[in-house]
């Protein structure tokens, strides 16, 4: 037996599409799934399938496009003149990879998984070794998929979009899902004898089975589930996909060791990391960039994006953490409390009402109610220290830049603007008068008033 190498792939990502039906001003492959665009998700299942060489079809005016797809390469199809003519946008970058598999991937079609794309490398591979390998699946409603056609012997004989079947074939269940993986060696010479003679005046890549079929070639089907090859293509569509992502996220969550209350009210991001014996209340959201550790309480309604948070911390409910919260063991926080750019060290409470931003806090320090950090002063921001130990009284506003020392108190209600040294107890607001009697004798005045006003009253 000789030993050849491992077979070689280089995946095409088609995103050069107008999208027109998203109405947006932004590409459509951008438009984000679980907190990250739809391209990111189709990058990310190729790499987790092992697949590195990677190019993607892009529309001339699609820069950001481009950025999201870096470092991978990107071709610019000019003229979107149908599926096939954008594949060969990218002739050069597949001339160049020479590589044993050709596998297309479409750009808005972002719930691919690494398994599925690795089930298809592998059947290419198999000892029938198919020219052509499409990813079909039977949605519910198979509407304007294009309609895969068996022949007698159960091979993929020809793929009919929606607008040119017939009666019959539109009758089909078996749809293409627009994934497909083919002979390296011979894609650059089928794709050029594509046409454009249908009903869309379009180079359809789905017309590449019947040619390499004619070419001697096999072509085969692997299937897919519906969820998981839905294109999106409208913003419902794009809410049916999001439904779907969360339903494998919260399911990872929850085999990860967490506790979701009500799963279906809790929203992960693509990269949420939840440590074990974390519970999570109903109606908590979290955005891209979370990492919870072990044995964390979020409370409901809490909403939370790019913050760690350290184990045995307890947060909500009604909190909002937001990009550069960095909490550690032990922190508490409380209902209606932000936290922003902030470090907060062991054992640090802020429990109720709160606003800090772009501070340092030192272990154990207490935040009382109301506090606020004042970062910003119309033009600039600045931060706020507190050291260990440091009790803030409830309503303080802390003017940054300012440092409390360790250990210091600041009075209940007090604005605080210059620094505060350690240990000592700082204060603004003004002295408390007392005028004995006063609120008695106002209360009999006040009475006496109103009741003389009814007497004329009724006197009338
Ligand atoms: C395509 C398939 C259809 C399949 C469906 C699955 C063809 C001819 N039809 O139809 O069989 O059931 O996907 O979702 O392939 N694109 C370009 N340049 C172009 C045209 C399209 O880059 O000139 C990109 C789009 O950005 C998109 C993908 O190719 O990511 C698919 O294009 P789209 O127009 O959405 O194809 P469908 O009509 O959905
Ligand atoms: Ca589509």
């Amino acid at each position: 037996m000789t030993r050849t190498a491992p077979p070689t792939t280089i995946a095409v990502i088609l995103a050069a599409g107008l999208g027109t039906r998203m109405a947006s001003g932004r590409p459509k492959v951008l438009h984000p799934v679980a907190g990250r665009p739809m391209i990111g998700h189709v990058l990310d299942s190729l790499a987790a399938a092992g697949v590195a060489r990677v190019a993607a079809v892009i529309g001339p005016d699609m820069p950001a496009v481009a950025a999201a797809v870096a470092p991978h390469p990107t071709a610019v199809q000019a003229d979107r003149l149908g599926t096939a003519h954008a594949v060969l946008a990218a002739k050069d970058e597949i001339a160049a990879a020479a590589a044993d598999d050709l596998l297309i991937l479409f750009g808005d079609t972002p719930l691919i998984t690494p398994e599925t794309i690795a089930r298809m490398l592998a059947a290419r591979r198999a000892e029938a070794a198919p020219g052509i390998v499409v990813l079909g699946f039977e949605p519910a409603d198979p509407g304007p998929y294009g309609r895969l056609v068996l022949d007698a012997g159960g091979n993929l004989q020809s793929i009919v979009e929606a607008k040119d079947a017939s009666e019959a074939q539109r009758a089909l269940r078996l749809c293409n899902s627009g994934v497909m993986v083919m002979d390296g060696a011979r894609a650059l010479d089928w794709l050029p004898r594509i046409g454009n003679a249908n009903a869309k005046g379009e180079y359809y890549l789905t017309d590449i089975v019947a040619i390499a079929r004619a070419d001697g070639a096999r072509a085969a089907v692997v299937m897919g589930d519906a969820d998981e090859v839905m294109g999106v293509n409208s913003r419902a569509e794009l809410a049916v996909a999001e439904a779907v992502a969360q339903t494998r996220l919260r399911a990872r969550a929850m085999a990860g060791g967490a506790t979701l209350l009500d799963p279906t009210t809790v929203y992960l991001s693509w990269d949420t990391k939840l440590g074990r014996d974390v519970t999570v209340g109903p109606n908590v959201f979290f955005g891209p960039g979370v990492t919870i550790g072990d044995n964390v309480e979020i409370r409901a309604f809490c909403h939370i994006e790019g913050a760690a948070v350290a184990s045995n911390t307890v947060i909500g409910p009604f909190a909002r953490l937001r990009p550069g919260a960095d909490l550690a063991e032990g922190v508490h926080i409380g209902n209606f409390v932000e936290i922003k750019a902030s470090q907060l060290a062991a054992g640090v409470k802020v429990n109720h009402l709160s606003y800090v931003g772009d501070s340092t806090v030192g272990a154990r320090a207490n935040i009382g109610a109301g506090t606020i950090t004042c970062n910003y002063d119309g033009h600039v921001k600045s931060r706020t220290v507190i050291g260990e130990d440091a009790f803030i009284g409830s309503n303080t506003a802390l003017v940054a830049p300012v440092t409390v020392g360790a250990g210091a108190i600041t009075g209940a209600g007090s604005a605080i603007a210059k620094n505060v040294a350690p240990g000592a107890l700082a204060l603004t607001r003004a002295d408390q008068r007392e005028i004995a009697g006063w609120a008695d004798r106002f209360n009999q005045a006040a009475r006496a008033k109103k009741a003389k006003a009814k007497t004329k009253k009724g006197a009338d």
